[in-house]
């Protein structure tokens, strides 16, 4: 199959409205904080869903696709989640993230304590997938797999974000839990990347370490 279709929903803007789309993008992305005091709020699942359907959208190695997300509300899931991670993260904080990584954590404000992974309304669990393909046949190889998920995951931070929500990308080391929580393939399959969404708390709070965002002479070269 080598068909291809014209391109149709491509939509040209004059220079004066890309610059203020993207001026106005821009501030909007400002807008996202990591926060870490989540209300338990509920959030509708046809907002998860489209939010994850944006994710699916985003480039990866061959459209192979090779990414499951598990949006998680169930408490009794959530519950399991929690005290499975606080006990590793519990391990890390006593040292086993060693002296530098910890140091880094400290401006944070970060510990092992974790009730926000009971709390918030949904939990989504993102999984690599090293082969499958289109359709998860089990044997084709996947391409870029790391890549291709984490620009997933950023295309789903995004979204929950232009949709209202407050979202924290949580990385418990090991992650390996997850697989057998959620009920994936070990085999083929690994947990990337954990993000919590939902509504801020009133008291939420960003660190004002993690407000500070490279200035442009720093953050690019332009040849
Ligand atoms: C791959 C990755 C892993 C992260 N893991 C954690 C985590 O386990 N716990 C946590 O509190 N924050 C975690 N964060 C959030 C970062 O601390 C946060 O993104 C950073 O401080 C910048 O702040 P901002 O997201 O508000 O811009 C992680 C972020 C990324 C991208």
């Amino acid at each position: 199959m080598n068909e291809h279709q014209a391109l149709t929903d491509f939509i040209e803007y004059s220079p004066q409205d890309m610059l203020s789309r993207a001026e106005a993008n821009y501030h909007e992305v400002k807008r996202r904080h990591s926060i870490r005091q989540f209300s338990s709020r509920p959030v509708d699942r046809a907002i998860i869903e489209q939010c994850l359907l944006a994710a699916g959208t985003a480039p990866n190695g061959a459209n192979h696709q090779p990414w499951h997300f598990v949006a998680i509300e169930s408490d009794e899931i959530k519950l399991q989640i929690r005290a499975q991670a606080e006990a590793i993260e519990s391990a890390f904080y006593e040292g086993r993230g060693g002296e530098e990584w910890l140091s880094a954590l400290k401006p944070l404000g970060t510990n092992a304590s974790k009730p926000y992974l009971s709390e918030a309304p949904w939990l989504i669990a993102v999984f690599s997938q090293k082969r499958g393909g289109q359709h998860e046949d089990g044997h084709t190889q996947n391409y870029y797999v790391h890549e291709s998920v984490g620009i997933a995951t950023g295309f789903l931070i995004q979204a929950l974000h232009h949709a209202g929500l407050a979202t924290l990308t949580h990385t418990p080391k090991p992650m390996s839990f997850l697989t057998d929580i959620c009920g994936r393939d070990a085999d083929n399959e690994r947990p990337y990347i954990l993000i919590v969404a939902g509504y801020p708390r009133a008291d939420a709070t960003v660190p004002e370490h993690a407000k500070y965002k490279k200035p442009i002479e720093q953050l690019v070269s332009f040849l």
